[in-house]
């Protein structure tokens, strides 16, 4: 991917988001939502993925046909909102090796901590794209990928429903090497951190915890 910044304009995507931004949505339609659109997002963050040739056989002739090259892809579910972004890019892609990264704010410092790290084996040898809804500081976002690139990753790609301008910026600067792939790239960070229009916490409603 050349493009820093890509923004999924599908009309369906864009038709479906609205739907889970309004306040009424309940939590299973929500959550059928985001599995929807995760496999948009899911199609266009693969879109150059490498291919190699395998020689098959049809029903009517032998041929050299396309498959994905290399390693399986690794995909890292940034907890825990990352779960529901995950769930619809691995129907998608079945194959792929799944890591968590768990990370929690330290209400002094306001940095990220780390409480869970679990990845897949020569993260140097794939393709990682890390999941999680919502760009909004991009303070655990650039953490989870300074982590994964101690880890050894090297080719890395960030997947979310909304970005902020302000995480978008601050990914930019801390890791530019990171193309990043949502569907909306919406006006602001509220002073809690919440992005606006956004949807609002998407843990909470994925999950029903509100
Ligand atoms: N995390 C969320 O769940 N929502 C936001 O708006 C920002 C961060």
């Amino acid at each position: 991917m050349t493009e820093h910044l890509t923004i999924v304009d599908h009309p369906l995507v864009q038709h479906k988001l609205t739907l889970m931004r309004e306040k009424g949505t309940s939590t299973a339609v929500f959550r059928q939502l985001l599995r929807e659109i995760s496999q948009f997002l899911a199609y266009e963050v693969t879109r150059d993925l490498p291919l190699t040739k395998r020689r098959i056989e049809t029903p009517m002739q032998e041929m050299e046909a396309p498959v994905l090259a290399g390693k399986k892809l690794a995909l890292i579910s940034i907890l825990r909102a990352g779960n529901g972004l995950l769930d619809g890019v691995l129907e998608l892609i079945p194959s792929a090796r799944v890591g968590f990264v768990g990370l929690y704010r330290d209400e002094e410092t306001l940095q990220p901590v780390q409480y869970y790290f679990k990845v897949p084996e020569s993260l140097e040898d794939r393709l990682v794209i890390a999941v999680d809804p919502m760009l909004a500081t991009g303070n655990s976002s650039v953490a989870a990928i300074d982590l994964l690139k101690k880890a050894g990753a090297t080719n890395i790609r960030f997947l979310c429903l909304l970005a902020a301008p302000e995480g978008v910026a601050r990914m930019k600067e801390a890791h530019p090497d990171v193309p990043i792939v949502t569907a909306s790239l919406d006006s602001r960070l509220n002073d809690k951190g919440y992005i606006v229009p956004g949807l609002g916490d998407a843990g909470d409603r994925m999950f029903g915890t509100k």
